[in-house]
C-alpha cells in the first residue's frame, strides 16, 4: 500500500491534535473528515484538502478508507465502530474507548473476529522513558505506590458531565492508570471513594471533584491514585514508587529513582504524539501490528480498571475484584 486513506470522525481538540501529525507524512493522507457540528467539519476538510462530511454513515458508504479514527465524546460512540470494522477499515479510538464495558468487549471480538488492526489513544505509553523506567523497577522490590493527577477542569462542554464523559477517572486518569499497568503489571482488584462539594458554581457539573483509588496488582503490589478536578492553584501529575532498598519518582516522559549510593535521572525528548499515529500507519502499511503499544484489546483492560473504580466509588467504597466484573 502506497499511500493510507483515513477518515475522521470528530473534528474537534483531539482530532485537530492528531492532523498536525498526518501534515507531516507523505505516505498517509486524510482524504475525509465528519463532524455533526458543519464549521468543524469544513475547517478541518480545508485544512486537510478532504472532503466533509456530517453524518459518518455517510462518509463510510462513500469514501474508500483503509483507516478510520474515531475522536467523539465518551457518551458518543453509537455504533460507529461496528460500521468501520463491517467496512474492513482498521480502526484507531480515543480513549476512553466507550462508558459501556459490553459494547467494549464487542468491539474487540468483531476487530478479532475481521483481523484489523487497532490503536487506543494511550498516546503516553510511547514516551522513551518508560522501558528504562519499567527495566529498573522490574529489578526491585517494590512495595507500594502512589500517583496524583489533579488540577483544573477541561473546558469542553461535556466534561464536567458523568452521562457523557463518565467523570475524571474514566476521561483523564485513564492515561495514569494505563500507566500503572505498563509498569506494575495486571491489576487484581480496585477500592475507591470520592468526594464532592469543593467545586463550586459550575453549572450542569455532577462528577466527582476527587478521588483516592487503591488498587491491588498480580504481582502484589499495591498503591492508590489520587485524582482532582478542583485546584486553580497548580496540579500534579507524578508516581512515587516506593521500593525495599530504593525509591522512585516519575511522571509523563520522565524519572528520577534513587539507590543507596546513585540516583539515575531521566528525560524523554521524544516525540510520542507523532510516533502512535506514525506507529499505527506503519503497521497498516506492513499488515505487522506488533509496534503498536495500545491495541483495543489491551486498552480493554485499562477501561475495565477504571470503569471498575468509578463503581466502587458510586458504591461508597465496595471492594471491587477485577476478574469477576463484568461492568
Ligand atoms: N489522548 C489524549 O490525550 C486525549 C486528549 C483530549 C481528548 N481525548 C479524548 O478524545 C475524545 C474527544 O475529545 P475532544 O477534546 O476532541 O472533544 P471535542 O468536544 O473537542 O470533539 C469531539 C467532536 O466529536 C463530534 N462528534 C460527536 N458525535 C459525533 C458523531 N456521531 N459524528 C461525527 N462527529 C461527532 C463533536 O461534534 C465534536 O466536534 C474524548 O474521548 C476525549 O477523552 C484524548
Amino acid at each position: 500500500m502506497d499511500m493510507v486513506r483515513v477518515g475522521f470522525i470528530g473534528c474537534g481538540g483531539i482530532a485537530n491534535w492528531h492532523l498536525q501529525h498526518f501534515e507531516k507524512m507523505d505516505d498517509a493522507k486524510v482524504v475525509a473528515v465528519c463532524d455533526l457540528v458543519e464549521e468543524r467539519a469544513n475547517k478541518a476538510s480545508e485544512r486537510m484538502d478532504a472532503r466533509p462530511y456530517l453524518r459518518y454513515e455517510d462518509m463510510l458508504e462513500k469514501e474508500e478508507l483503509d483507516a478510520v479514527y474515531v475522536c467523539v465524546e465518551p457518551s458518543a460512540h453509537n455504533g460507529m465502530e461496528f460500521m468501520i470494522i463491517e467496512k474492513g477499515c482498521h480502526l484507531f479510538v480515543q480513549k476512553p474507548m466507550t462508558l459501556d464495558m459490553d459494547y467494549a468487549i464487542r468491539v474487540k471480538e468483531e476487530l478479532a473476529a475481521k483481523g484489523l488492526l487497532s490503536c487506543v489513544g494511550f498516546q503516553c505509553r510511547y514516551m522513551e522513558t518508560w522501558p528504562r523506567l519499567k527495566a529498573w523497577l522490574n529489578m526491585q522490590d517494590v512495595a507500594f505506590f502512589t500517583g496524583y493527577r489533579i488540577g483544573g477542569m477541561p473546558g469542553v462542554w461535556w466534561w464536567r458531565q458523568k452521562e457523557h464523559s463518565g467523570g475524571q477517572i474514566i476521561e483523564q486518569t485513564i492515561h495514569n492508570y494505563d500507566l500503572c499497568r505498563l509498569v506494575f503489571g495486571e491489576p487484581v482488584s480496585v477500592e475507591g471513594m470520592g468526594r464532592s462539594g469543593i467545586v463550586q458554581g459550575v453549572e450542569n457539573y455532577d462528577v466527582d471533584d476527587c478521588s483516592a483509588v487503591t488498587m491491588r496488582f498480580e504481582s502484589g503490589v499495591i498503591g492508590t491514585m489520587f485524582t482532582g478536578c478542583f485546584t486553580g492553584f497548580g496540579g500534579e501529575n507524578s508516581y512515587q514508587a516506593f521500593c525495599r532498598d530504593a525509591k522512585a519518582e516519575f511522571g509523563f516522559g520522565s524519572f528520577k529513582v534513587r539507590e543507596r549510593n546513585m540516583t539515575i535521572e531521566a528525560k524523554a525528548a521524544n516525540d510520542y504524539g507523532q510516533e502512535i499515529d506514525d506507529t499505527f500507519m506503519d503497521a497498516i502499511r506492513t499488515g505487522d501490528g506488533s509496534d503498536i503499544l495500545s491495541p483495543y484489546e489491551d486498552a480493554c483492560k485499562t477501561l475495565k480498571m477504571t470503569l471498575a473504580a468509578q463503581a466502587s466509588i458510586d458504591a461508597g467504597g465496595k471492594l471491587i475484584e477485577l476478574d469477576s466484573w463484568q461492568g
